[in-house]
């Protein structure tokens, strides 16, 4: 027997998939920053955050809405090696294949780029830019200031390392937008809604406003976070619904679950 559980665990598997994208009042902020730095006339944009604040999916949600518009590409999680990051820029400003064993020539695409100015407006946003080295930062730098390349570098904020102060991300930055932790009712909109979408209504009622006062504790409203604690809730859920159904309350998520959920993650130490 499959429980009602499982589809509502599957929607909280972490993914970057813009179908799934809600309209969350922080993120609508971030989003109408974003387009508007990119309508001014900057070489570098920085989209900021911590990890698990939807960074990722933003840049997604972004490039797909402006598709028809702009030139626009998303290069996810950096090539490993310069060589093959400058053979996928290449490609996308010149529109045409590199052979696979050639360098590309740094200073003739700086050239082409040049020679863009005016008739074309790239867009490429630069997600996980912090693992991208000073030297290939610089490089980027460079085709920036063509005017033909805007860049959008998007960087993950740590605790232990402040990357915007490092010397190749600090004098080239024109404009910051910060992704933050969501609010308890963006929060809850969030839960509801990946619920709603997947049409599982009834498990969406049963989470109450004391429940994602507690989720909202626990995760500090960061998203990632909370797409692991509700898996986690669920995953039980499914337990005893499969083995205990007299335990489950359809009704209302106990917040025994959640505490339990949370305890199983670390989130409360014991
Ligand atoms: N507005 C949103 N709509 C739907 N899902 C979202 C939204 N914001 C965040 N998420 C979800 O939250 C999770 C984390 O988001 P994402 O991967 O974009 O974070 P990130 O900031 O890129 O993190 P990292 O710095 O680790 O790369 C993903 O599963 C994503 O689908
Ligand atoms: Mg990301």
């Amino acid at each position: 027997m499959t429980s009602r559980y499982t589809a509502a665990k599957d929607v909280f598997v972490d993914s970057i998939d813009i179908n799934d994208y809600i309209e969350l009042n922080s993120a609508v902020t971030a989003y109408q920053q974003l387009q508007h730095s990119m309508d001014k006339p900057l070489k570098m944009i920085l989209l900021f955050g911590r990890p698990g604040t939807g960074k990722s999916i933003l840049l997604n949600r972004i490039a797909n809405k402006l598709k028809y518009q702009k030139e626009i590409y998303y290069f996810d999680t950096p090539a490993i090696n310069e060589k093959e990051f400058f053979h996928k820029l290449f490609k996308v400003l010149t529109k045409k294949d590199l052979p696979k064993n050639t360098e590309v020539n740094f200073s003739a695409l700086v050239d082409f780029c040049k020679d863009l100015r005016g008739k074309r407006e790239i867009i490429i946003l630069l997600d996980e830019a912090q693992m991208y080295g000073p030297e290939m930062m610089e490089k980027i730098r460079l085709l920036s200031d063509t005017r033909a390349v805007k860049f959008v570098v998007s960087l993950h904020k740590t605790d232990d390392e402040d990357l915007i102060a490092k010397e190749h991300f600090q004098s080239r930055i024109w404009e910051i937008i910060e992704l933050k932790n969501a609010q308890k009712d963006d929060l809850t909109t969030y839960v509801h809604k990946k619920l709603l979408k997947k049409n599982l209504f009834e498990i969406a009622n049963s989470i109450k406003e004391k429940n994602m006062k507690l989720i909202h504790t626990f995760t500090k409203g960061n998203f990632r976070e909370t797409n692991k604690l509700l898996f986690t809730i669920f995953e039980i859920c499914e337990y005893y619904d499969k083995n205990e159904p007299s335990k489950i309350n359809y009704e209302n998520l106990p917040q025994r679950v959640i505490e339990m959920a949370a305890l199983k993650l670390g989130y409360i130490d014991v």
